[in-house]
């Protein structure tokens, strides 16, 4: 984490981390359009790194303390953080992938987990929990309220359908700096923890477990597995505190619309919100 402080966003600067945050979107679609059996970890990442080039951006985690990739992919039993390689994607395979942009000062940060041919009705179940209960944090995002009541919220509804919270890692303040105050747990209590202002950017990223909420982390440095081996789930959106609703300034749209045109993904992730 880089600072201590709260950095509060002016109505301009909230522009700029949406147009950061919509080109990661397009991003993760144009790589959605790509995902598909056979295809390797790597190849996806390079593909997301061309677009962001051509878009005028740079991607955010490339060199971010020492990593390598444009993208993190996290396939099954991976949480987050899986690093871009010769894996090949699968058939039944669930693949979370989380992208960052960078430009005219500001990051933007989102990831989606899709599902690859037949997967399970179960896991269905955990990609909607997962993207629901990140709709559900979303919806506490509010002046005046504390980061406890997006953690609480989250928390609830995940370990209402069965599933484990991963504690260990968190979501975060996002502006010039990827990673800001306040830390944005997945767990928590309700009115606890920092004030919720408007002129906060926050990304809200719940990871959800079928199984156990506990985590091992592989010898890579970087990949989080769940300790179980039963399959994780990530969604993530960069959202903007307002005086009203949270403005949710990522966009799962474009990524929906091309896993409508994917054959390769038949199953929409539907959600309550
Ligand atoms: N998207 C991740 C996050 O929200 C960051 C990935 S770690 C990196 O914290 F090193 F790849 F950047
Ligand atoms: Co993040």
């Amino acid at each position: 984490m880089s600072g201590s402080t709260i950095v509060y966003k002016t109505q301009e600067q909230i522009e700029l981390i949406r147009k950061s945050s919509l080109l990661v979107g397009k991003t993760l679609a144009e790589v959605a359009r790509h995902l598909k059996p056979g295809i390797t970890t790597l190849e996806l990442d390079t593909i997301a790194e061309k677009f962001i080039l051509a878009n005028g951006a740079v991607p955010t985690f490339k060199n971010y303390h020492g990593y390598k990739h444009t993208l993190c992919i996290s396939v099954n039993e991976e949480v987050v953080h899986g690093i871009p390689g010769k894996r090949v994607i699968k058939d039944g395979d669930v693949v979370s992938i989380d992208c960052g942009a960078f430009m005219n000062g500001f990051h933007g940060d989102s990831a989606y987990t899709f599902p690859v041919g037949v997967v399970s009705e179960e896991v269905l179940r955990l990609l909607r929990v997962t993207k629901t209960s990140l709709y559900k944090g979303i919806a506490k995002a509010r002046n005046g309220n504390r980061v406890g009541d997006i953690s609480a919220a989250i928390q609830q509804y995940a370990e209402d359908a069965g599933y484990g919270v991963v504690r260990e890692l968190v979501g975060h303040g996002v502006g010039a700096e990827l990673h800001e105050k306040p830390e944005v747990a997945n767990y928590g209590k309700k009115g606890s923890g920092p004030l919720l202002k408007a002129g906060m950017t926050i990304a809200i990223e719940p990871m959800i477990n079928m199984g156990t909420r506990q985590i091992r982390q592989l010898s890579d440095g970087w990949t989080i597995t769940t300790w179980d081996k039963k399959p994780a789930a990530h969604f993530e959106h960069t959202i903007a505190i307002t005086e009203g609703e949270p403005d949710i300034l990522s966009s799962f749209n474009d990524i929906e619309l091309a896993i409508a045109e994917n054959s390769y993904i038949t199953e929409k992730i539907a959600t309550l919100a």
